[in-house]
């Protein structure tokens, strides 16, 4: 009887599995749905891993993070953090108004590449239509350029109604709502990384704190999406927006809400390196910037802070003799870029 039954089970189970074959060789898995046909037929289309799109593949990256999770951070203690990471390992850059990669920015692109290395570099334009030397350059190198996505945003004239006193404060905004939508770390365009910033992706939301003058700095902002000081910002400009005040909203009123909510924030000392380092930097052969994490070059503002200086802006050959600290750290990317990816820095023109 036994015998029978398992003789029985044997014929069954061997005649559905021709029956799945016969299936399976009728209708493929990995066919692609006729915009015609009707679906119900046809088994969940199986993406294999090559045909993933760009947006596919960030979107998973963003999953394993942040997305499959609602993190109630009423009780996170910022100053211990999370024992897992919980912000994706994604990088934005925000590029109004321009569509021009210049030097130091591409220079910037290459130390979040290799001294972050992030499943992801966002780009967030409001045109996105680059073009250039550098430009061209970084696309050259297949590994970095299969992780940027450009993500076109529209540019918006006003805040909750309120017109703009600057494009750059568009750009403050901008970044809580991208952090507010997908989390990760936000750098501005003259931030240069020097070592990973990993260790912060443990945090709700981690910002460089400069103690001598007791403000906040958020060139560099790397958050959780649903942290609380992004929105406790963000609804600040609704009531509080100055359009004349050049760093009010941007860093006074985070500033006073963290020294009110301290546990809303880890802030980092120092090591973001947000404060003022012209001096460090543009004059001074400076040994110790290779302690911090990332660097805010300030690059916009030598005109004034470093006016002695005959360059005005840098490029890949008066950065070679540059004495001071900012071309040593330039040197240092560059050689790793040529060495790895075979870039000449000396070629202006890419051939294709
Ligand atoms: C905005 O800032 C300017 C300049 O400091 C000041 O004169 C003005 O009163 C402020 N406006 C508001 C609404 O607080
Ligand atoms: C902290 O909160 C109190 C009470 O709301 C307020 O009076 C004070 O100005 C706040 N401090 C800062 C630095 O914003
Ligand atoms: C900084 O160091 C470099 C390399 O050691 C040297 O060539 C340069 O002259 C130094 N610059 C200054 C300002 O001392």
């Amino acid at each position: 009887m036994k015998i029978k039954i398992r003789k029985n089970f044997l014929t069954i189970s061997i005649f559905s599995f021709l029956i799945i074959c016969i299936l399976l060789l009728k209708f493929p898995l990995s066919e692609k749905l006729n915009e015609n046909e009707s679906n119900e037929k046809i088994a969940p289309r199986i993406i294999e891993a090559s045909t993933e799109t760009l947006e596919e593949k960030l979107l998973k990256s963003l999953y394993k993070f942040s997305y499959n999770q609602f993190i109630d951070f009423e009780n996170f203690n910022n100053r211990k953090g999370s024992r897992k990471f919980i912000i994706p390992n994604v990088v934005h850059l925000l590029y109004l108004n321009t569509n021009e990669i210049k030097f130091y920015q591409a220079i910037n692109i290459y130390s979040i590449f290799l001294n972050q290395n992030p499943d992801f570099i966002l780009i967030h334009c409001n045109d996105c239509k680059f073009s250039g030397h550098y430009w061209e350059q970084i696309n050259s190198i297949k590994e970095l350029k299969d992780k940027i996505i450009l993500n076109k945003i529209k540019f918006h004239e006003t805040i909750f109604g309120q017109e703009y006193g600057w494009i750059e404060h568009a750009s403050d905004t901008w970044r809580l709502m991208i952090l507010m939508n997908y989390g990760g770390i936000y750098l501005d365009n003259d931030v240069f990384v020097i070592n990973s910033l990993n260790k912060y992706r443990k945090y709700e939301l981690s910002v460089g704190w400069e103690s001598y003058k007791e403000v906040l700095g958020t060139q560099v902002l790397i958050a959780h999406r649903n942290a609380r000081l992004l929105r406790a910002h963000f609804d600040a400009y609704r009531t509080a927006y100055n359009s004349s005040e050049w760093y009010y909203n941007a860093g006074i009123v985070p500033t006073n809400i963290v020294l009110n909510h301290s546990y809303m924030a880890h802030t980092v000392r120092r090591k973001f390196g947000v404060g003022i380092h012209t001096d460090e930097l543009y004059k001074q052969n400076w040994s110790s910037w290779k302690r911090l994490d990332t660097i805010h070059l300030l690059i916009n503002h030598r005109s004034y802070l470093d006016e002695e200086s005959p360059i005005k802006d840098f490029d890949e050959e008066n950065i070679l003799s540059y004495p001071y600290t900012y071309g040593e750290m330039c040197r240092l990317i560059m050689s790793k870029i040529s060495k790895l990816y075979n870039i000449d820095f000396k070629r202006k023109s890419i051939r294709k």
